[in-house]
C-alpha cells in the first residue's frame, strides 16, 4: 500500500498536497496563504534537494503523501499530506510509521505552522517534542530553505529515535 513516489508521479503528488493544504486556509497568515499551496516547480525542486516522497494508495488512488530528507546529522520530515477526504483514518500513521523504519539517524525533525494545531498534535502523538521559538528558529535557518515570514510562524519538533 505504501509505495515511493517519483518524479513522474508529480501531479498525483500535487493534487493531494493542495488538496489537504485547504485546511490552511483561514489558519496561516493571510500572506503565507496561496492557492495552489504547492506549485509544480516547487516540488521538482524538492525531489533535486534530495527529498524522498512516499505515498499511501487505497485501491490505486494515491490519497496520501510523506516525503523524508536525509540532510548533514539529522532526517526531516517533509509534506506530510492526506486527502482532505481520508484524514483521520490511519494514512498519515501508516506513513508515518513507515518513514520510522527507513529512517537511519536517531534525530528526526519536523517543521509545521505554528498555528496548525491538529499537526502538531499529530507529531505529539508520535513522540515528537515541541521546540521553543527560539530553538524553532535556529533550526529552520539551519536545514530548511523557507522565508523569514514562515519561520516566524512555524514551529519544529523534534524526535529522537534509538539506532
Ligand atoms: C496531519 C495529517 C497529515 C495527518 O494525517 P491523517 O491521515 O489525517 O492522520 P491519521 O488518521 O493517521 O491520524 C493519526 C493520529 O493523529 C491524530 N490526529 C490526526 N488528525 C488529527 C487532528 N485533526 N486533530 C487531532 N489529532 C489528529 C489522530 O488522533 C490519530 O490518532 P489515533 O490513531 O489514535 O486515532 C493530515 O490530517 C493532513 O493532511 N492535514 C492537513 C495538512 C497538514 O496539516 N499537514 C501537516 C504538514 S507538516
Amino acid at each position: 500500500m505504501i509505495i515511493e513516489n517519483t518524479i513522474k508521479d508529480l501531479s498525483s503528488i500535487l493534487y493531494v498536497i493542495n488538496d489537504a493544504a485547504i485546511k490552511y486556509k483561514g489558519v496561516i497568515p493571510d500572506d503565507c496563504w496561496h492557492e495552489p499551496y504547492m506549485l509544480e516547480e516547487e516540488l521538482v525542486n524538492e525531489f533535486d534537494s534530495g527529498v524522498r516522497m512516499f505515498g499511501y494508495n487505497k485501491n490505486n488512488k494515491l490519497v496520501g503523501v510523506m516525503g523524508i530528507q536525509e540532510l548533514k546529522d539529522v532526517t526531516l520530515i517533509r509534506h506530510a499530506y492526506t486527502l482532505t477526504n481520508y484524514q483521520g483514518m490511519g494514512i498519515g500513521k501508516s506513513l508515518l510509521q513507515y518513514l520510522f523504519k527507513l529512517n537511519k539517524s536517531s534525530y528526526l525533525l519536523v517543521g509545521t505552522w505554528q498555528d496548525a494545531a491538529w499537526a502538531i498534535q499529530f507529531y505529539e502523538k508520535f513522540g515528537f517534542i515541541r521546540h521553543t521559538k527560539k530553538q524553532t528558529a535556529q533550526l529552520l535557518n539551519k536545514y530548511w530553505e523557507i522565508s523569514s515570514k514562515q519561520i516566524e510562524n512555524s514551529v519544529v519538533l523534534e524526535k529522537h529515535t534509538p539506532l
